[in-house]
């Protein structure tokens, strides 16, 4: 049986964002999985990484203090329910509008947090040597902007590469990466008939979903390159191909 994380990054139980992640689960559902829920604002989840949260903080180190208490079992109380779930899943479902050309800071929190270093990765276990090669992690997005302003040549900046530090992120832990889901032109602001037209448009969306997570495991992934495309001080080789505006030659 397939087990799916969906981890939803909102205020609101009824946004678009809260939505999609309901029509992420029933999906998962009707399909026979098993779904496991991290509502990251309802919860009152910290997002904020500090040492008062370790019972034994190691040298005024964030990642020597993750380190640790992985070993020692002493891990902040919230955290290794999420890596718990996190380890469960076969797939990792992250739900988020995009606030401030970024996911909200909450996303970016539960990834300092619960990513932690020794229990989630290390040095020697990470990109193509991570030990969460298993997984397969998708973003779904609702943009504000329209399609247009989100897209390479808009003026909100391409959405894609907004959400390339997140993907790289999981790239880190061993995940595949789907190439993202995202709705644009979602927002309060619309009137009158252009109101109507987005409402219907959302609530198609959220039935097509279903095929989406039906597909699942033929979504288009997102490229990087492999540990071998690197030389010795970590840069691109010559003969290696850049896959990523992030990562090219000069
Ligand atoms: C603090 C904040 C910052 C935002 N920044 C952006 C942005 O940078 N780009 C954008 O397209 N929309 C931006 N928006 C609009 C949200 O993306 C939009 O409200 C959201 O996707 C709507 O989905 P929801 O109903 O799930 O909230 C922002 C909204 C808020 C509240």
């Amino acid at each position: 049986m397939t087990t799916t994380l969906i981890v939803t990054a909102h205020p609101s139980r009824h946004s678009f964002t809260a939505a999609w992640a309901d029509a992420s689960e029933q999906a998962c559902l009707a399909s026979g999985g098993q779904v496991l829920r991290s509502d990251l604002v309802q919860a009152g989840f910290d997002p904020v990484e500090r040492f008062d949260h370790y019972s034994d903080p190691v040298a005024e180190d964030v990642l020597k203090c993750q380190e640790h208490a992985s070993q020692a079992g002493t891990l902040p109380a919230d955290v290794p329910a999420e890596i718990a779930k996190f380890q469960a899943a076969d797939r990792i479902i992250l739900h988020f509008p995009i606030w401030w050309f970024a996911p909200p800071a909450i996303m970016k929190g539960w990834c300092d947090r619960v990513l932690a270093h020794g229990a989630m990765h290390t040095t020697k276990a990470r990109f193509d040597t991570g030990r969460h090669r298993d997984k397969t992690v998708l973003f779904c997005v609702s943009t504000g902007s329209n399609a247009a302003e989100s897209g390479p040549d808009g003026k909100e900046g391409d959405v894609r590469m907004l959400l390339w530090p997140l993907a790289y992120t999981f790239r880190y832990l061993g995940c595949q990466i789907a190439q993202p889901q995202v709705v644009h032109g979602v927002h309060g602001y619309w009137k009158g008939g252009a109101k109507d037209a987005v409402e219907a448009r959302l609530a198609a969306h959220l039935t097509d979903h279903a095929e989406v997570i039906a597909g699942f495991d033929e979504l288009s992934l997102m490229p990087f390159n492999a540990d071998t495309d690197f030389d010795e001080d970590g840069r691109l080789r010559a003969d290696a191909p850049s896959v990523t505006p992030f990562i090219k030659r000069p």
